[in-house]
């Protein structure tokens, strides 16, 4: 939500200026967490000098090609997901003060602006938009005069002590070529580091074209870059260390590599991003190896009970983890949206294991959850993509998922990757707690490591789906269905069709249509199904296939995820798409697959930007 880049390089670079260039480009890496407007301000001869505009970073680039902005070392740049003010070019960051001199950009909501406000307006200061940003703007040029006494990094960190709320704030003074402070609190910022030159971001793809090194920050700390060194303190002004790491993947990784979107791309990576998951994670003898999970062994077989918090596709990652986990390790598992939990007052204790699943790790929603988790005493375990973040980072443990960066706004690779991250831990858990055979784990581990070649399966038939999605593009509801670990992989597949094509979706359980939504069903309703395999337990495939004739005989169109051989289906369905055989709770890594590319090509037949769906953000990083 709201993407930041900041800059400071030496004069000297035999580049040359290039605050303007490391600043679009991070911008362009970073449009995904917003784009409602985008902006960049740059220091040069004493002077900032701004341009920003509603709408995409485009409208930006143009307005910039017409107004060409002076060769500079110093810049910040800002695409925003609007929050106080609706996306118009006087609300659009950078937002300016202290006569111009101050340049002010700003990821999250400040709480107390309104407050702040009027004591502003009282002291005779003018706004030009209905941002909480532009306050804090005027509150800093205000301290950097007054209390301050001129020193930028000691105005800001007076600034944020007295806001409240989630804030990143960068900013630069027209009197301060070089540098460019910073401060956070439950909002993201990474710091990059170069040679005579050193960067700022919301996360590592607002830099990775520049620097793979990384220094991530806490709580509460304010930050300076120049070209040569950074300097981090608390609120209260305390010397404070940044943790140092260095990212594991490039700038080609970010790429759409010759897809149409980075959806298409990162439906394509899944393959990868499965394999790459489980890599290293099983020893030789088919037993899982989490060292790198810091809680003790013994604790974890005290666990008595685990949580599942997460929000939108994350949480229905989880809802595939409580079947698993349940099954595997005996423990009784509850799945909940962290907004949620957090404030309905539920019961945790030490011998509670929380979870955490979140592509990004600042999922502002989960990481309050994870806090209230934490304050009441549970331990806790952070399923994560993101490496530096602040939900692994708060958390007592982290299992990274390996998916590689996810540029669509709308989750797919990461989807997989946490589903398999899940299947780890709950095998893990069963392996310490003897609740599984040895040779069961192995099994299991070795159906695990044959996913990613039948994904790949899935993908070369992708056609077929294709198709489906391009003769259903003036479809204007369509229901999912399924059971067991097929009901999430249905939710998911119907928020895919929502958030991509704008298209009435909704998920049920199977046994659920007939308690009400089965009146919903009228001649030529579109209905996917996702069926159970019939190796499993016979009754629950039975079920679904009498809940298929019961929706086609209402005059549904019945389309049909199904197993490889299962032969019982095809009479009922408009239309089947086979999977590879696999154990029955590893099939959503499968099936979901389907509905991705279904909705990935409905939406993008209808002329819709697939990556950057209307209204939505990648990291929602406000409650
Ligand atoms: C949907 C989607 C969102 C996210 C949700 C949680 O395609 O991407 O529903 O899953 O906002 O985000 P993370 O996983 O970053 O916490």
């Amino acid at each position: 939500m709201c993407g930041i880049v900041g800059y400071a390089g030496r004069t000297d670079l035999a580049s040359g200026p290039k605050a303007l260039d490391v600043v679009l480009e991070g911008l362009r890496r970073l449009e995904y967490r917003g784009y409602d407007s985008a902006g960049v301000a740059v220091v040069a001869d004493g002077e900032i000098t701004s341009r920003k505009k509603a709408g995409k970073l485009a409208n930006l680039l143009g307005e910039i090609d017409e107004n060409p902005l002076p060769a500079s070392n110093t810049g910040i740049g800002h695409t925003r997901w609007a929050t106080h003010g609706g996306p118009t070019n006087e609300n659009a960051h950078p937002h300016l003060a202290d006569g111009g001199k101050l340049a002010v950009i700003h990821n999250g909501i400040i709480e107390n602006f309104s407050t702040l406000k009027q004591g502003l307006v009282a002291r005779g200061h003018v706004f030009l938009s209905q941002t909480d940003t532009e306050v804090a703007a005027a509150l800093l040029g205000e301290v950097y005069h007054g209390e301050a006494a001129e020193d930028l990094t000691l105005a800001l960190r007076l600034t944020s002590a007295k806001l409240e709320g989630a804030f990143t704030l960068l900013a630069v003074h027209a009197d301060q070529p070089g540098v460019v402070v910073a401060s956070r609190r439950n909002s993201p910022l990474v710091v990059g580091l170069g040679d005579g030159e050193n960067f700022l971001g919301s996360d590592v793809s607002g830099f990775i074209d520049f620097t793979r090194r990384a220094v991530e920050l806490g709580q509460d700390q304010v930050v300076t870059i120049t070209p040569d060194d950074y300097t981090v303190t608390d609120f209260a002004g305390n010397p404070a260390q940044g943790r140092e790491f260095t990212v594991d993947w490039d700038a080609a990784a970010a790429e759409k590599g010759g897809f149409d979107s980075f959806m298409a791309k990162e439906i394509h990576d899944q393959p990868q991003a499965v394999a790459d998951t489980l890599l290293g994670r099983v020893d030789s003898n088919g037993r899982l190896a989490l060292d790198e999970l810091r809680i003790d062994a013994d604790e974890l077989k005290a666990i008595d009970k685990i949580v599942v918090l997460a929000c939108g596709t994350s949480a229905y990652a989880a809802h595939v983890a409580k079947y698993a986990i349940e099954h595997w390790c005996r423990v009784p598992v509850e799945v909940e949206l962290s907004h949620e939990f957090r404030y309905r007052d539920p019961i945790v204790s030490p011998s509670t294991l929380v979870v955490t699943i979140s592509q990004s790790g600042e999922t502002m929603d989960t990481l309050m959850a994870l806090r209230y988790a934490k304050e009441q005493g549970a331990r806790t375990l952070a399923i994560c993509n993101t490496n530096g973040s602040s939900i692994p980072r708060e958390s007592d443990a982290v299992l990274y998922t390996h998916a590689g960066p996810e540029i669509a706004v709308a989750s797919t690779k990461a989807f997989l990757a946490q589903i398999t991250a899940t299947y780890l831990l709950g095998l893990y858990l069963a392996q310490l707690r003897g609740n599984l055979f040895r040779g069961e784990i192995a099994d299991t581990l070795a159906d695990m490591a044959a996913i990613p070649a039948k994904i790949q399966s899935i993908l070369d038939r992708e056609d077929e789906v294709k198709e489906l999605a391009r003769a259903m593009q003036d479809t204007t509801s369509v229901l999912f269905l399924g059971r067991h670990v097929g009901y999430p992989v249905a939710m998911e597949g119907a928020l895919k069709l929502k958030e991509l094509a704008y298209i009435h979706a909704e998920g049920f359980a199977a046994g659920e249509l007939k308690h009400g939504p089965i009146a919903l069903i009228d001649e030529g309703k579109s209905v996917f199904v996702v069926v159970p395999s019939p190796r499993g337990r016979y009754s629950m495939h039975s079920k679904v296939v009498s809940n298929i004739q019961e929706v086609r005989a209402r005059g549904a169109k019945t389309l049909v995820i199904a197993e490889e051989g299962d032969e019982a289906v095809q009479d009922f369905a408009e239309w089947v798409f086979r999977v590879p055989e696999t154990k029955t709770l590893l099939m959503p890594l499968l099936t979901v697959v389907p509905l991705q590319i279904f909705a990935c090509e409905l939406a993008g037949a209808k002329g819709l930007n697939v990556d950057q769906p209307r209204n939505l953000a990648k990291s929602v990083t406000v409650e």
